[in-house]
């Protein structure tokens, strides 16, 4: 006999993706492949993680926002797992003191005070025309040459190192050699050797300078927190190379990705370039969405046992969250996929959401924003110099990008 009870549907089984999905499609632009299936049918899933570990990955905006507040997820530098086999994850390297990035409160909230205050919207509107005479100066050298020049060594990597570097007090002759231990640091092709050399190099520019510092005070960032007094030697080492890590590839990658994205979509450049002042906020918001360089995304693990959503995740799980699965949910705004530097901004999650959200972001703001700004005001006329095709992405890198950007005018 049939029964006439409505049947319970039977709950679809949760997917196990095996490792973050990096493999970019056809659109060197939209995050990677897969992504965009799970977001819409399981937003959040479980996955197996390079070290074989079974947690989760998560791609809906509202998932992710939430989950970035739930305090019940942890930062604990010693129980995350990378969702990228990075050298360093595999390195069992031990969280120093004042790695604010890999700590909890009340431990983290006591160093990213310190920090905060430098990075206040009052203070990084000063930095103005700093930092447009800045960009303008690495303009100059660029215009002095013949196009083609490869746009990310030419402008993108100077700028943002100059300033990450300027705000610190970290001296000119010392900014090349760790340019190249960070690049050690972020790609999955290098050993653990290597990365640890990369970590240790970083750290060895950052204790000379705290000496200095100390001896000699500065009104630089570093020089005003060794004035201070509250932090040890290496506690400021390790804040230091914090930020010159964190604060030096995202930006350089998202002027090389960013200008690459406004070239790829014409209109949109010449839009800016009529308009440089009026529109490069917007621009800068939209490409920050859209383009979402941190594209690992942030990593967390559950502190304890919890059930979200559902989901029954226990103490010790590692969570992955796809900041740019999240940036492209239709939830978010409306046409998701599409750049449009006109849009007024919506509350992406380009710099992540929570108590560990970008501490920079008003300087990287200020950054970008200049930096497109003057490019599209005085290189009107920039195009690709090579097909689109032919512009190597950086999907193997934890932060996205163009290894180069050959462009002429
Ligand atoms: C466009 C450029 C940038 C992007 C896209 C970006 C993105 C992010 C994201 C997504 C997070 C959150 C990670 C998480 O929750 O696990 C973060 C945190 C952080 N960022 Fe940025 N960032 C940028 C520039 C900067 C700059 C210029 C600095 C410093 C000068 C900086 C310093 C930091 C630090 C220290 C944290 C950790 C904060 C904490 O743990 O409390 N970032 N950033």
């Amino acid at each position: 006999m049939m029964s006439d009870a409505t049947p319970t549907p039977t709950p679809t089984p949760v997917p196990t993706v095996d490792g973050h999905p990096m493999r970019r499609g056809g659109c060197p632009f939209d995050p990677a492949v897969g992504l965009a299936e799970l977001r819409a049918e399981h937003p959040v899933a479980r996955m197996v993680f390079p070290d074989g570990h079974t947690g989760w990955l998560v791609t809906g905006y509202d998932e992710v926002r939430r989950l970035l507040t739930e305090r019940r997820m942890s930062s604990r530098g010693e129980i995350l797992r990378s969702p990228i086999p990075l050298p360093m994850a595999s390195s069992g390297m031990a969280i120093p003191p004042g790695m604010f990035t890999a700590m909890d409160p009340p431990e983290h909230t006591r160093y990213r005070r310190q920090v905060a205050s430098w990075f206040s919207a009052r203070r990084t509107r000063t930095l103005e025309p700093w930092m447009t005479e800045l960009v303008d100066r690495h303009l100059d050298a660029m215009l002095a040459h013949e196009g083609p020049v490869d746009l990310v060594e030419a402008f993108a990597e100077p700028v943002a190192v100059a300033a990450i570097c300027e705000l610190l007090g970290v001296p000119t002759d010392q900014r090349e050699e760790f340019g190249k231990a960070v690049q050690a640091l972020f790609t999955v092709h290098s050993s653990a050797e290597e990365a640890i050399s990369g970590w240790q190099n970083i750290g060895a520019v950052l204790a000379r300078l705290v000496r200095t510092k100390r001896a000699e005070p500065a009104d630089d960032m570093l020089g005003t927190l060794a004035a201070g007094g509250d932090l040890s030697d290496e506690e400021l080492a390790t804040i230091g190379s914090v930020l010159l890590v964190a604060g030096y590839d995202t930006s350089l990658n998202m002027i090389g990705l960013g200008t690459f994205a406004l070239l790829e979509h014409p209109q949109q450049y010449a839009a800016l370039a009529a308009d440089p002042e009026g529109l490069a906020p917007k621009a800068v918001e939209e490409l920050l969405r859209y383009l979402t360089v941190v594209h690992g995304g942030a990593i967390r693990a559950a502190g304890e046992d919890l059930e979200f959503d559902g989901h029954r995740m226990a103490a010790g799980d590692a969570v992955s969250m796809s900041l740019a699965a999240a940036n492209r949910d239709p939830a978010l705004c409306a046409d998701p996929d599409r750049l449009d530097i006109t849009r007024e901004p919506v509350p992406h999650l380009a710099f992540g959401y929570g108590i560990h959200q970008c501490v920079g972001q008003q300087f990287a703001r200020l950054e970008l924003r200049i930096a497109f700004e003057r490019l599209a005001a005085r290189l009107p006329e920039l195009r690709l110099a090579v097909p689109a095709e032919q512009v190597r992405t950086r999907a193997e890198m934890i932060i996205y990008g163009v290894h180069e950007l050959p462009v002429t005018w």
